[in-house]
């Protein structure tokens, strides 16, 4: 039995080493029979419309070249033609080409009913389904009203070979999906390749578009979260399986929100290369803004550039909007560091992210509110397992609540300040709920009418001055 699984392995492993090979001789015959002019293939005399095949071959050829070296083992990647057909990935093409390793594949999709279009970019456009088994999902697929398409059908006139072609940024996709996985890169669920070959369907897990403006009227700790989830993921891509990679489309809406995580949703623009140097002045940094020159190494690449960009990227679309407004007292100047240092590219994503973990760290220990007076809670008469009802609210900014004012704490004390520091304010409760970083969620208002037993919850009075001053 063991052996007939085993012999039907070897037979498959050797089968996608025969693929793989067609695939190299077909680019290198291609290569050889088209020279490098075949962005502009002419002399042949055959009319535009050969002209058109040959440079539409040719940008296929050059789509799957850039899959190939996502699928090696990074043990090979000095050598593009290793001695041995059992070092290359073959497991990683089999999935890539037919999605047979996936959890899920075509199958999944079937009696799947369509729910709404999440998005669309350029390339992709996105739907979300849910699947036979009930569970939501985000297909990804070729965006036939996208501007890579029309583009493409407009220059070759060919939409079975254009929709080949985009679908290739698809299959890219999901190279880098099994290439790169992290916490704060979406879920790859399978992939489904369809008979007439070109039709590529991505199953992701399905997020929420990032609504930039919603953001910023959300509380600084959830605003700091996506700034933190980021700089966790480009420090993994910094030091990546692929090595240090950068986002050459770098914009929030290749972001999506999962429970309140940032993922990237959106790599085929994701890039591995190295550039090549003679002098630092071949290392310059562009942006619309600001320009940077980096250090050309004695290897002759341009040192750290990836990462710079993803970190100056960083800065701009996000921290420069997220970040700084409204950070609390205690962490400004570790706040205004971080600007400073990625804003001008002193920091690298090493030294970034530790300066992030340990804003966390300050801020889930409450170390931040080091200065605040220890006896405030004195002046309060707290009530175990109990709630109010009845209650006179009033707003506050930024509130987690839009009825009252809710707002995140990182203990009573800090609640008895805030509460102090509102004119309205005469109780608070804390309902034992809590935010991603542990701190609890208190409730303030200015008055209520009762108190109702409830467990887990602890509500807080002022004493009134009125009562206090007869005992005098
Ligand atoms: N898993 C997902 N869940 C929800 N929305 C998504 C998901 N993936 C992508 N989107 C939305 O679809 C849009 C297009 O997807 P993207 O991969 O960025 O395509 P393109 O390469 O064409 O830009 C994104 O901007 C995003 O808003
Ligand atoms: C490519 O074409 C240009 C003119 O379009 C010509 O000058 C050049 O020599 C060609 N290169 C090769 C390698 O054929
Ligand atoms: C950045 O460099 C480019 C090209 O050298 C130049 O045109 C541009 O003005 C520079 N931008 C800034 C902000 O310095
Ligand atoms: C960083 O600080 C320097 C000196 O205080 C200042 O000149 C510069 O504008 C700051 N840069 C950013 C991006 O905040
Ligand atoms: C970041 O840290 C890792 C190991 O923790 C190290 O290998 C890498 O060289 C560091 N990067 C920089 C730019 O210092
Ligand atoms: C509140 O309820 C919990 C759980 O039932 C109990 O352990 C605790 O003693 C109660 N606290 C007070 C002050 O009654
Ligand atoms: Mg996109």
């Amino acid at each position: 039995m063991s052996s007939t699984v085993g012999k039907s392995l070897r037979a498959a492993a050797l089968l996608s080493f025969v693929v793989l090979s067609i695939l190299v001789s077909l680019l290198i015959s291609s290569v050889h029979h088209f020279g490098a002019n075949m962005s502009k293939p002419s002399s042949c005399g055959e009319g535009d419309e050969y002209d058109e095949e040959l440079a539409l071959n040719y940008q296929l050829m050059q789509r799957r070249q850039e899959i190939i070296p996502l699928i090696f083992r990074p043990e090979d990647k000095k050598s593009i033609f290793p001695a041995h057909g059992s070092s290359w990935d073959l497991n990683m093409w089999r999935e890539i080409t037919r999605g047979s390793g996936d959890p899920m594949g075509c199958g999944a999709l079937q009696d799947m009913q369509a729910v709404e279009v999440l998005g669309s970019g350029y390339t992709k456009l996105v739907v979300k389904v849910t699947l036979a088994g009930g569970e939501d999902v985000a297909l990804k697929m070729v965006n036939e009203q996208g501007i890579d398409m029309g583009k493409c059908v407009e220059d070759f006139k060919d939409p079975h070979g254009c929709r080949q072609l985009v679908s290739y940024k698809l299959s890219k996709e999901v190279a880098l999906l099994h290439r790169l996985q992290h916490p704060n890169v979406i879920k790859f669920k399978g992939h489904c390749v369809g008979e007439a070959a070109g039709r590529v369907t991505v199953i992701l897990e399905q997020g929420n578009p990032l609504q930039m403006i919603q953001l910023l009227q959300s509380p600084w700790e959830d605003r700091f979260r996506v700034c933190l989830d980021l700089v966790r993921l480009l420090h993994f891509l910094s030091q990546s399986p692929l090595g240090s990679v950068a986002l050459l489309d770098f914009q929030p809406r290749q972001f999506v929100m999962v429970s309140g995580e940032l993922k990237l949703t959106d790599l085929d623009d994701a890039s591995a290369a190295e550039t090549t140097c003679w002098s630092d002045g071949d290392c310059s940094l562009q942006f619309p803004h600001r320009n940077f020159t980096l250090s050309c190494s004695s290897r002759g690449v341009c040192e750290g550039l990836n990462e710079k960009m993803n970190i100056y990227n960083a800065y701009r679309y996000f921290f420069t909007y997220l970040l700084p407004h409204q950070a609390p007292p205690g962490l400004t100047h570790l706040v205004d560091h971080i600007m400073n240092a990625t804003g001008e590219l002193k920091a690298n994503m090493n030294e970034t992210l530790e300066t992030f973990e340990h804003i966390l760290h300050l801020y889930q220990s409450g170390l931040h509110l080091d200065n605040m007076p220890p006896s405030l809670l004195a002046d309060y008469s707290v009530m175990s397992n109990m709630t109010t009802s009845g209650n006179a609210e009033y707003r506050c900014w930024p509130s987690y609540s839009q009825h009252g004012c809710v707002l995140s704490v990182h203990s009573a004390r800090e609640a008895a300040y805030i509460c102090n520091s509102h004119s309205q304010c005469s109780s608070f409760t804390l309902s034992g709920q809590k935010t991603w970083t542990g701190h609890l969620l208190a409730s303030f208002r200015s008055s209520f009418s009762q108190l109702v037993p409830e467990q887990t919850s602890e509500v807080y009075v002022k004493k009134s001055r009125a009562l206090e001053t007869p005992a005098l």
